[in-house]
């Protein structure tokens, strides 16, 4: 059987633990309890001095772990980077989508590790990408990067669910695909610009969704979870 089809509509769901500490960390994952099953934890954890603390804390209580650390970097730098998240019990890894010679090094250097490649954030529309010199809407830039990311031993990218339809026209299913930037219909998008809600997310081929303060800032964060989980699981049958 696949991974694919292996994998359970919980661990699709990846919350982002966006806190400064393993106090506010541990809180969360007492408040949620077993309804996430995989945690993502980026650069506010790493600045606030904790989190190598908080990913142990995770892997005592058998959550999958996503180290979202985006790196960017030489190729020695980002290999020897990589190297040394590949001993901890991480599940995904992020890099920036760069030059082929530093995504293979990152590649070469991964382990068990699975790699993703950060294609075009979804903070970032086609004015942002515009301001930067690179012309072309999101979805051809996104499409262009994974192939790149593809070709040198990537496991999977990060896109915005409304990048999919094209990705997977292009490129097939082999790549992971995870998205961020979902929002119910119709909420606030704080400062995320390429949204799309989860049953969007699934019908067009994502992996796995990354949703943080959709469930954060949720009356009941747990319940906000299980709707989601219960949402994934229509969507993918
Ligand atoms: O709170 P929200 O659901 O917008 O959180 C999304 C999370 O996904 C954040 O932790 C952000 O760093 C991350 N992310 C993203 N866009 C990317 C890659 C990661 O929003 N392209």
């Amino acid at each position: 059987m696949s991974e694919r089809t292996e994998t359970t509509a919980r661990d699709r769901l990846i919350f982002a633990l966006d806190v400064p500490g393993h106090a506010e960390a541990v809180a969360w994952m007492d408040r949620l309890g077993d309804s996430v099953s995989f945690y993502k934890i980026g650069l506010e954890l790493l600045s606030g001095g904790e989190y190598f603390e908080v990913l142990d804390e995770l892997a005592r209580r058998g959550k999958k772990i996503f180290a979202d650390l985006k790196f960017h970097d030489v190729p020695a730098t980002v290999a020897g980077a990589v190297r040394g998240l590949a001993q901890s019990p991480i599940t995904f890894a992020t890099i920036h989508c760069d030059s082929r010679a530093m995504l293979e090094a990152a590649a070469a250097a991964k382990g068990s590790l699975q790699l993703l490649a950060v294609t075009v954030l979804t903070s970032n529309d086609a004015n942002d990408l515009a301001a930067l010199g690179i012309a072309g809407e999101p979805a051809d830039v996104v499409i262009q990067r994974a192939r790149l990311a593809q070709a040198a031993g990537i496991d999977g990218v990060v896109c915005s669910g409304d990048d999919l339809p094209r990705l997977r026209d292009a490129l097939g299913r082999d790549l992971l695909a995870v998205c961020p930037g979902i929002r119910p219909a119709g909420a606030s998008g704080d400062d995320q610009k390429r949204t799309v809600d989860v049953p969007t997310a699934f019908a067009q081929g994502a992996d796995y969704i990354v949703v943080g303060r959709p469930i954060r800032n949720a009356t009941d964060p747990r319940a906000a979870a299980d709707d989601i989980v219960r949402q994934i699981t229509q969507a993918i049958g």
